[in-house]
């Protein structure tokens, strides 16, 4: 990514004239809690210091003007006076669905320049579209003095995936992006949106590993595992699976079909994995910590069917280095993209060679290994 000088002179050449602020939002990664933030249940995502700048100006004349460095061909321009609809830019759509939600929502918006840059990896489940949706919602909050909390940006970003995008998406990534603070996972009550924040011991270690997997139809398969929890939930009599137990789930099973049964059962397992793993993590509880991240790997592989070879096999690589000595699943949407350790700072080494050793010689592909910490939410900056 640029550094702050360079990306503030990329947009005086591109706009011939000075940004007068940043909005910048992180990516994430999930810790545990897959798939139930739809349910109406618990999720623990920790906000990345990987994160997407938004430069921006305010413009009298309704006019949105994009320059994104990651997308140095494509230019997307829009009138926040006249209807949203579509582009031809999929990363420009982002934008224009954030001013879409907001013009929905009665606020009249301002105009804009922007310059975007992001060092958010792209298509390694690591939200790097609820990271872009929520700068941007920050920007137009901040030119048009919407007065917008960070829990409101979440909710409008995810109704941009819902209402723009066609991603049924749950709640986690927009709000962990807005709410994200340093050195923390969010535990986060997804029907209430009550949020706790959860340090992370300073000597546990947040390793992700991208298994570069070219992720293909996620977005429908996505949707339809929402529509196989509701349809579970409808027979179930309650209004979400956060409000079901597994002993309610198995005296209906004959009612349900196999994949209703299966998707139910995970979300409802899965919900109770991270109030446990929760309170794991403020021990500094490793060997819970595996238990639990393990079962939900599982549970994702067998119930939820959203993980593929190349996450697996890095699972297991992973999981086998460490040992006793660290706790390993899959993250984010699945189909592919990242998988997330759990590991003490001397560790970090087994597995990145572990993973050079083992991984491409399996599955053909290059991963990529990212030692994190938890970074913070999002963030306007004034620039003088
Ligand atoms: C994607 C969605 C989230 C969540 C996860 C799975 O990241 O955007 O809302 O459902 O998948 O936990």
């Amino acid at each position: 990514m640029m550094n702050l000088e360079s990306l503030t002179e990329k947009f005086e050449s591109i706009y011939s004239a000075k940004p007068q602020a940043i909005s910048s939002a992180p990516g994430r990664v999930n810790i545990i809690g897959e798939f139930t933030d739809y349910n109406d249940g618990f999720v623990l995502p920790c906000a990345l210091e990987f994160r997407t700048v938004v430069l921006f100006r305010t413009r009298e004349d309704g006019l949105v003007n994009v320059h994104s460095l990651d997308y140095p061909s494509e230019k997307e321009s829009f009138s926040v006076n006249e209807q949203v609809s579509s582009g031809s830019s999929q990363w420009g759509n982002y934008i224009r669905a954030i001013a879409f939600v907001l013009k929905r929502a009665g606020y009249s918006l301002k105009g804009m320049d922007i310059l975007i840059d992001s060092n958010v990896p792209q298509g390694a489940g690591l939200s790097s579209s609820a990271a872009l949706e929520v700068a941007v919602c920050g920007a137009f909050n901040h030119v048009g003095k919407l007065g917008l909390a960070p829990q409101e940006i979440a909710v409008f970003g995810q109704q941009a995936e819902n209402d723009f995008m066609d991603c049924q998406c749950g709640i986690m990534d927009q709000l962990i992006s807005a709410k994200g603070d340093q050195g923390k996972a969010l535990l986060i009550d997804c029907q209430s949106l009550e949020t706790e924040d959860i340090s992370i011991p300073e000597d546990l270690s947040v390793v992700i590993v991208n298994s570069n997997y070219p992720r293909k139809l996620v977005d429908s398969e996505y949707n339809q595992r929402r529509q196989d929890c509701e349809q579970a939930a409808a027979k179930l009599g309650v209004k979400t699976l956060r409000d079901a137990t597994i002993e309610q789930l198995q005296n209906i099973e004959t009612d349900l079909t196999l994949n209703q049964f299966k998707r139910a059962r995970h979300v409802i397992s899965e919900n109770n994995r991270v109030i446990k793993a929760t309170s794991a993590l403020q021990r500094n509880d490793i060997d819970t910590l595996r238990e639990l991240m393990s079962a939900s790997h599982y549970s994702l592989k067998h119930d939820f069917e959203v993980t593929v070879p190349a996450t697996d096999g890095l699972v297991d690589i992973c999981q086998t280095v460490l040992g006793n000595n660290g706790a390993v699943r899959m993250t984010g949407g699945g189909f592919g993209g990242a998988i997330v350790c759990l590991c003490r700072s001397e560790d970090v080494l087994k597995v990145q060679s572990a993973v050079d050793e083992n991984y491409e010689k399996q599955f053909n592909l290059k991963a990529s290994v990212y030692v994190c910490k938890a970074g913070d939410g999002l963030k306007i900056t004034e620039l003088k």
